[in-house]
């Protein structure tokens, strides 16, 4: 990893949450790292009235509470600061853009950069399309760049709202960048517990030829969060866990679990691979969204001794809303490696556990040497690939305990990132821009398979329409999610891993 490339970022919406509590975070740690050369700036284009100064104070704030290199260093600071501007701009707003092109060919003229520039849409989705046009109309995309230079397009999730609108979305952009300049952010693939599910499953001779269904019973995919929706109610009741979660962190979750080797580990392989995953899926009929598709909606309930609001009475919350906080679900992937094999996804806020996990459970032993009761008594050996907290991988297995008796009681091997490598990972932003910014799509959604996982999920999302909705609230604040869903594995002769 070296210095970057000098460049120009423009942040859409700089005034914003994201902006404060990942974006900027993430550009200060690379820049405090020695990864952006002198020649690089960022301009951050709102409507809020503001200057630079006091923009770049807003900036500092945030750096001191969500920086991994808090507290932030005064001087370090002014040095990075420099490099910040802003424009207080409309979205909808031809003059913004012009003034826009100009201050950025000002920019590029000074610092004596070629135009490499970044548009990060830091925007709620509603207006993308304004700030997509805006930049077409001012002809601020590299094919209008004469010298050289690059433009590239960040989007933020969620991508679209369902199957047709994120067609649309991907038209409108398409029709002004090429797909190679298009990086459409799924944080949980900058995660580096995300990544090292590849290193694990491809880097390693022992686990790949038993990743299958001959000796793969299940596989549960879980991401608990203890927190409510928070400030977000305006956004989160629109979407709902199945597209704010299961569209996109999760389906990417499955991917890195499920999907085949590529023929190379680069951005078009590992990407093609993921298509034809998820092409996989066996599609639901309306009887499987019924049987197979649970949802859930919180209740108040006690967190950490203190009493929390219901789903419907946080603030700014309509109250007969039916949106979803929680859904667990089973699927199939109908293909040579995966046939047979049930994945129980899982997702939901105000859980009692915060943990993001992939559980392999391996079939049960064929026959036990060890008594009659052998073969039930005997746990499935299982490996746990833990997301986040405690972030590391336990394979659970059999030992015989000491003593005269051939006793066999389940053992872990733990392996954790902390422990073994005694190094803060960074945090999934600051490896995102990188990439970004050095043109490697890898760890990015491709259009293809975005609609692919949105075609399985609006599935789920028209046939809700035509059933009845479950009496909200359904589920205790604190609680494991809806009785329903533990119905949904236990059916089968399962256990959701609650520990
Ligand atoms: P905000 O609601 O904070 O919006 C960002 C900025 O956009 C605001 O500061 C505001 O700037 C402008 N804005 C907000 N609403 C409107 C509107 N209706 N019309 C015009 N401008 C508006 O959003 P976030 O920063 O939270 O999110 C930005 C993007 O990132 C979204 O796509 C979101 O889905 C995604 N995202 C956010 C996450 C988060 O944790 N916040 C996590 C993952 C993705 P001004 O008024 O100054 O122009
Ligand atoms: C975001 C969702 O994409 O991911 C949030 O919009 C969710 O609702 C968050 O809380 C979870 O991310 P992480 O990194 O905390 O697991």
């Amino acid at each position: 990893m070296g210095e970057l490339d000098p460049s120009i970022i423009v942040i859409f919406g700089a005034s914003g949450d994201l902006a404060h509590i990942k974006i900027f975070p993430a550009l200060y740690a690379l820049w405090s790292e020695g990864f952006f050369p002198d020649s690089f700036f960022i301009i951050g284009f709102a409507r809020t009235g503001m200057d630079d100064e006091t923009f770049r104070k807003t900036i500092l704030d945030a750096l001191n509470v969500n920086c991994r290199k808090k507290p932030v260093n005064e001087n370090d600071f002014l040095n990075f600061s420099k490099h910040i501007f802003y424009l207080k701009s409309k979205y909808d707003d031809k003059a913004s853009y012009e003034k826009l092109g100009k201050f950025v060919e000002a920019k590029a003229l000074e610092y004596k950069i070629p135009k490499n520039i970044v548009y990060y849409l830091s925007i709620p989705p509603s207006i993308y399309v304004n700030v997509i046009d805006g930049i077409k109309n001012a002809n601020l995309t590299a094919d209008n760049f004469k010298k050289g230079g690059f433009s590239k397009l960040v989007v933020e999730k969620p991508f679209g709202y369902d199957y047709d609108s994120a067609k649309s979305l991907n038209s409108e952009i398409l029709s002004v960048f090429k797909e190679k300049e298009v990086y459409r952010i799924d944080h949980y693939l900058g995660k580096e517990t995300v990544q090292n599910i590849f290193a694990f499953r491809f880097a390693n001779a022992i686990f790949e030829p038993i990743w299958n269904n001959k000796y793969i019973d299940h596989i549960q995919i879980s991401a608990l969060e203890s927190i409510g929706v928070g400030s977000r109610s305006g956004y989160f009741d629109e979407s709902g866990v199945i597209r704010d979660m299961m569209q996109n962190h999760m389906m990417q979750l499955l991917s890195a679990v499920a999907i085949e080797p590529p023929a190379i580990f680069d951005a078009d392989d590992i990407r093609n691979e993921k298509a034809k995953l998820l092409k996989s899926i066996r599609p639901y009929s309306l009887n499987d969204v019924k049987n197979f598709v649970i949802r859930g909606q919180y209740d108040r309930g006690e967190v950490c001794n203190k009493p929390v609001v219901s789903y419907k009475e946080e603030a700014g919350m309509p109250k007969d809303t039916i949106t979803d906080t929680y859904v667990a679900l089973k699927l199939f992937i109908d293909n040579y490696r995966w046939a047979g094999v049930p994945f129980y996804l899982r997702s939901g806020k105000r859980l009692k556990k915060h943990k993001t996990e992939i559980v392999v459970y391996f079939k049960k032993l064929p026959y036990s040497l060890y008594g009659r009761d052998g073969v039930e008594k005997i746990k499935q050996n299982s490996i746990i690939i833990t997301i986040q907290p405690n972030e590391g991988i336990v394979i659970n297995f059999g030992a015989k305990m000491p003593g005269f008796e051939m006793d066999i009681e389940p053992v872990s091997m733990v392996f954790n990132y902390k422990s073994s490598f005694k190094l803060s990972p960074p945090d999934a932003y600051e490896r995102l821009i990188y990439d970004i910014i050095i043109g490697d799509q890898t760890l990015f959604a491709r259009y293809d398979s975005t609609l692919i996982a949105w075609q399985f999920i609006t599935s789920i999302i028209n046939g809700w329409r035509k059933i009845d909705t479950p009496a909200f609230p359904n589920y205790e604040a604190n609680s494991w999610g809806p009785k329903k869903a533990d119905r949904l594995i236990n059916a089968d002769g399962r256990v959701w891993n609650n520990n």
